[in-house]
């Protein structure tokens, strides 16, 4: 069995991220994507609910080879804590490949050679982030191209654009 884990942030998962979650899972036979806590960060949504939120993106994908849960750590270790063969990461630039690079090197350093493989983003989420969405959304923006529809209304209400009675 090839198993993968597909770590990040995920505060939100993107229609990018959703992407890349579907093409691995074609590659591999099983999928764990980790949200990393980061303690020192208090994001948009809690670990758990992001947790939740991309369970909810997998089922509504029918996807049945993943599943989400949160880490602490090292993602090599959340690898190794699954029987991973690879940490799978999606570029959309040149600067993320540079720090990809970096990452993947680390992380076959200290992972015992852990593959990262690469899948790049497709065109129409070239300049889809996190973070976009974010400031999109605070600032009124219309985010539907942006994040997979089970979540959109959590993402709006969140960044006070939900519909209020
Ligand atoms: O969605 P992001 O923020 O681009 O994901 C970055 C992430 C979580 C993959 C990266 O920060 C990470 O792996 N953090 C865990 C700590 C770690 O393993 N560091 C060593 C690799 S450089």
């Amino acid at each position: 069995m090839r198993i993968a884990v597909m770590p990040g942030s995920f505060d939100p998962f993107t229609l990018g991220h959703s992407d890349i979650l579907a093409r691995s899972c074609k590659l591999f036979d099983y999928v764990h994507v980790g949200v990393l806590v980061n303690k020192k960060k208090t994001g948009l949504f809690t670990h758990a609910e992001r947790v939740t939120q991309i369970k909810k993106v997998i089922d509504d994908m029918g996807i049945k080879n993943a599943d989400a849960e949160s880490f602490v750590g090292l993602t090599a270790d959340f690898a190794k804590q699954h029987g991973a063969c690879a940490i799978i990461r999606g570029v959309r630039s040149v600067s993320d490949y540079e720090n990809e690079m970096k990452m993947a090197d680390l992380n076959a350093k200290i992972g015992d050679g852990i593959e990262t493989v690469i899948l790049f983003s497709k065109p129409e989420n070239t300049h889809v982030s996190s973070s976009a969405v974010r400031e999109i959304c605070e600032f009124g923006g219309d985010i539907s191209g942006f994040v997979p529809r089970v979540i959109y209304d959590e993402v709006m209400e969140r960044t006070g654009n939900g519909n209020e009675e």
